[in-house]
């Protein structure tokens, strides 16, 4: 097996082979559990030929992609400027607090009616998620998450030896089905991820499914209490909750209000200020075991001794910007039009069905073709139409998987891209579809 590192480079020689010719993989250095990841499975081979594509001079569109960055979003103006005034301040080169430059963490704590001790800033959603499984993973526990699931979540479960369990999602509408929570419970279970507005399915979850998924959350815990066994916690990763086009997503802090519980939310820059390669994120700490959990995440935080200190002045500038609400909206009417764009378009593609986002920067096809895996698809849609995608098996695990053949599209393209990448699939609906 390849290392990711060594796939994406290209790199001739396989250096990870070469250790462990001749001896058990268990002697590596390398740990074996590691190499087989779920998000190279997101990459997967697609990604790889468009690599090899682009390393060529092939042009694609490049539909796959969920990074407002490589697209017509620009960071609101504040951020670079915030950035920038930190250069000329002196202690923006000093090491900074463990858990976040501490206005910053004042202001997201006022911006979400918290308590700053409670606010964690990390490299990302990724990283203090990352920080966060590694002071609660506890051998022989299982984490549920929905089906499909942004897949390096399932990598880390890997990393620390949990099981990951996946919950259905109704294929029709993908909201989280409650009773399918219910049956994937056990004793060992220890958390519950929700994630609204959605990756990969666009969809932003009702208020209703939000209540039914707290509510059976502290049933659990009201039982396990008579049994010692310990608490549920509920995650909530709220990364896309400024991408929105129609109902803004509920606020479960207000939700979560005096319940048996522990929570987590997480949300950053990333997608909301079209900035992720400046990796800022932050986890807030809610409920019953909030103050146990901030004592070993700031223990967690002390290791790679702070953040960086300059890009989260930046955020704390555009989060003080009068204007980011103007900021938000206007994203999100950009992004709306492209997705109306693309629902008016795909409706009239004969074999093309696609569920209507709500929210987020995705839309999963399902595409009656002649091909029998996405796998496959995806690569005949490269190939023949140059459009990049993801492939759908990659959000799943093996028991959820539906029957379909189905492809994630980011609408994130300008008008004129999408409107070619309709054209081009129609194009390819003709030559492959079963209709
Ligand atoms: C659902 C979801 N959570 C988390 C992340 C990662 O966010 P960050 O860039 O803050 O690490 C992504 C990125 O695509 C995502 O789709």
């Amino acid at each position: 097996m390849k290392s990711t590192f060594h796939l994406l480079s290209g790199n001739s020689k396989d250096k990870s082979s070469e250790i462990c010719k001749g001896h058990m993989v268990t002697k590596s250095i390398a740990r074996n559990e590691i190499r087989n990841c779920k998000t190279l499975g997101l990459l997967g081979e697609i990604f790889l030929l468009s690599m090899k594509m682009k390393k060529e001079g092939t042009p694609f569109l490049p539909l796959q992609l969920g990074d407002p960055a490589h697209f017509d979003f620009p960071p609101i103006p504040s951020f670079k400027e915030g950035i920038l005034k930190a250069l000329d301040n002196p202690l923006s080169f000093a090491y900074g607090n463990p858990q976040g430059y501490p206005p910053l963490l004042e202001k997201i704590a006022e911006l979400e009616g918290v308590d700053p001790s409670y606010v964690f800033i990390g490299n990302g959603v990724s990283d203090i998620m990352d920080k966060i499984m590694n002071v609660t993973a506890v051998k022989g526990t299982n984490i549920l998450f929905p089906a499909p699931v942004f897949p390096p979540y399932l990598d880390l479960n890997k990393k620390n030896s949990i099981e990951s369990r996946l919950y259905h999602c109704d294929l029709h509408t993908w909201q989280p089905d409650i009773a399918s929570i219910e049956s994937k419970i056990d004793d060992s279970t220890s958390m519950i991820l929700v994630n609204s507005p959605n990756n990969p399915t666009g969809a932003v979850y009702s208020e209703e499914t939000m209540v039914a998924i707290i509510d059976l959350a502290e049933q659990i815990n009201q039982k396990r209490r008579l049994l010692t066994i310990p608490p549920l916690c509920l995650i909530f990763d709220a990364i896309y909750s400024e991408h929105y086009f129609d109902d803004k997503p509920v606020d479960v802090k207000k939700l979560l209000h005096n319940k048996e519980l522990t929570w987590i939310l997480l949300n950053g820059a990333s997608k909301s200020f079209n900035v992720p390669g400046l990796r800022l994120g932050y986890a807030i700490l809610g409920g019953v075991e909030r103050d146990a959990l901030r004592e070993v995440l700031y223990n967690e935080c002390i290791l790679p001794l702070c953040m960086n200190s300059i890009f989260q002045e930046g955020y704390l500038a555009a989060l003080l910007d009068p204007t980011v609400e103007n900021y938000f909206r206007e994203n999100r009417a950009k992004l709306k039009k492209r997705r109306d764009l693309m629902l008016n378009g795909l409706g009239q593609i004969p074999g093309i069905s696609v569920v209507k986002p709500e929210g987020a920067f995705y839309m999963v096809l399902e595409m009656a073709t002649e091909f029998t895996n996405d796998r496959e698809l995806g690569i005949a849609l490269l190939t023949e139409e140059k459009i990049c995608t993801s492939q759908m098996s990659a959000f799943f695990d093996k028991e959820t998987l539906p029957d379909s053949t189905s492809l994630r599209l980011a609408i994130l393209p300008t008008e004129e891209v999408l409107e070619d990448a309709l054209f081009r699939l129609s194009r390819f609906m003709q030559k492959h579809g079963n209709t």
